[in-house]
């Protein structure tokens, strides 16, 4: 569907990826993406696009917010200038993007938490879901990406990428056996020399256990992950553009899985090799059981 080697797609992240993580994870082979929101001027995302055209002619893809608070219109028109083919909308309505991206070509796909959104992005003409997990870094809903992705593939009938707690190959491996037609992973790219993010950032990825997350919707209105010591003390977000927002760490409960700082295309490499032995292995295990 998007021209990709791997259906990996490193996570858009608010403050965190930017050109070079979008670009290593492109050219090794996933679909490498941003948020919009990471660049406060038109001209600051036209210059991202244009560095990151320079260095790779792999597919790349954004977050686009539609609530109105963006000038979306020019946004969209810099990305769709730049061959972006792939749109991951969240807050507003994917239809007002819809025509234009198909015209040129990409898909547009929703973050959605439950049912209720899968089937009204549906309503409005998305390509497919993103089903976010309870487990994700970032905003996620309620419910567990094992039960939330099989959900939306039979109540909706649309594609569905996997997104939270996807930071191995075994783990995309069970993505992929519950019928996702490709993961998102987020969480595991912060902790790569790409990333826009803390030393320490980085380093308290490397150490959390599950328990060191904590999900609250008292930062930003709606339920968010985050490293626990990183917001201790913080009662509500600050506005959009303070600096405050590089000192909390958002992160989902894969963090368990993480225990180095790599380059982000090893991780996508071996990511998706380690899904391939484990849907093969699994298979031999089977058969040698029936
Ligand atoms: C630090 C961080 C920032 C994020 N910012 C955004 C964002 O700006 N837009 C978005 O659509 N998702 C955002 N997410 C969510 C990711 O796109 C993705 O859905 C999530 O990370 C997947 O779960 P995982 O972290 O368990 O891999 C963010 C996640 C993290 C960890």
């Amino acid at each position: 569907m998007l021209g990709i080697k791997y259906p990996i797609i490193g996570a858009p992240m608010f403050l965190v990826s930017y050109e070079e993580l979008t670009i290593a994870v492109s050219e090794a082979g996933g679909l490498g993406m941003f948020p919009l929101p990471n660049y406060r001027t038109l001209d600051d995302l036209k210059k991202a696009l244009g560095e990151i055209r320079q260095r790779t002619d792999k597919p790349i893809g954004v977050n686009i917010h539609l609530s109105g608070k963006f000038p979306w219109q020019d946004q969209l028109t810099a990305c769709l200038d730049a061959g972006v083919n792939f749109f991951i909308t969240s807050l507003g309505d994917p239809r007002l993007i819809i025509d234009d991206v198909h015209k040129s070509g990409g898909k547009v796909f929703a973050d959605v938490v439950s049912l209720k959104h899968g089937l009204r992005a549906r309503d409005n003409g998305v390509d497919g879901l993103v089903a976010v997990g309870v487990s994700a870094g970032g905003h996620g809903g309620v419910i567990p990406t094992l039960i939330l992705v099989p959900y939306l593939l039979k109540e909706t009938g649309l594609p569905v990428v996997a997104a939270g707690g996807i930071s191995t190959g075994e783990q995309m491996a069970a993505a992929m056996c519950l019928g996702a037609c490709g993961v998102i992973t987020g969480t595991r790219l912060v902790a790569t020399h790409e990333a826009v993010a803390k030393k320490e950032y980085k380093q308290a990825i490397i150490e959390s256990g599950p328990h060191d997350i904590v999900c609250t919707d008292r930062l930003t209105g709606n339920r968010s992950s985050w490293i626990a010591k990183s917001i201790k003390g913080i009662e509500s977000g600050p506005d959009l553009k303070s600096k405050k927002w590089t000192e909390m760490w958002s992160a989902g409960q894969s963090v368990a899985q993480i225990n180095e700082i790599l380059p982000a295309g090893e991780i996508i490499r071996e990511m998706a090799v380690d899904c391939q032995k484990t849907l093969k292995k699994t298979a031999e295990h089977y058969n040698n059981l029936l």
